[in-house]
């Protein structure tokens, strides 16, 4: 049988601003990402990922402690939203909880996370947001960078898909290399998606 093959599915999981997500919903709407946004989940009713998917016409969810009680519960719940969006890969963009089993499994080696340092450098509990670039200008580096690693359940552990390298510039403050690194962020998690959706190999050596 011959026919072209379907577009995958992306579900998105993001707790907060969602610039990443924002990133990589453009690339699907001009082609960049041949793939298809098929929902938003986040923890945070308020969040801008949440705004962000309803601007971009896509399922947004709101699936939390508030909303299920029982931490099986909710991963379930969120399980149920991804299966019944059909999606292929899942996708964290800042989200800031843990995935529970269910997901894991049933996803496990279709779930990406992207990371504001070069890991395992500043990775790890505690390791979010600002409180990266904190330790990594603390640290006296002369770069930090992005990664995008697969998610095993461990935080900030699981096998490192591709990074992107960064200046550390004298003078940084974390909010001024949080400002550096973030774009780099939109541009690596652009190119893997990307890679992906074209049917390639995840990791790069090997496209
Ligand atoms: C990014 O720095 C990402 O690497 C980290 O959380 C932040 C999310 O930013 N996991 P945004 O919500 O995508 O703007």
């Amino acid at each position: 049988m011959s026919g072209t093959p379907s577009l995958l599915r992306f579900g998105f999981l993001a707790s907060h601003n969602g610039s990443n997500l924002q990133a990589l919903l453009d690339a699907c709407a001009d082609g960049r990402i041949p793939g298809i946004p098929a929902v938003v989940i986040s923890n945070n009713l308020e969040s801008g990922a949440l705004r962000r998917a309803r601007n971009a016409g896509v399922d947004a969810v709101h699936l939390s402690g508030n909303t299920h009680l029982a931490p099986a519960d909710l991963d379930a719940a969120i399980l149920a939203a991804l299966r019944g969006h059909a999606v292929d890969w899942v996708l964290l963009c800042g989200y800031m909880k843990k995935l529970g089993p269910q997901v894991l499994e049933a996803y496990s080696g279709r779930i990406l996370n992207i990371h504001p340092s070069l890991l395992p450098a500043f990775g790890g509990p505690g390791m979010f947001g600002i409180h990266v670039h904190q330790a990594a200008l603390a640290a006296g580096v002369a770069e930090s960078g992005a990664t995008v690693h697969l998610v095993d359940g461990d935080y900030d552990r699981g096998p490192i898909v591709e990074q992107t390298r960064v200046p550390v510039l004298a003078g940084d403050t974390p909010e001024s290399l949080q400002a550096r690194v973030l774009p780099a962020e939109h541009a690596l998690y652009t190119r893997v998606v990307a890679r992906i959706a074209d049917g390639k190999s995840l990791f790069p050596e090997s496209a």
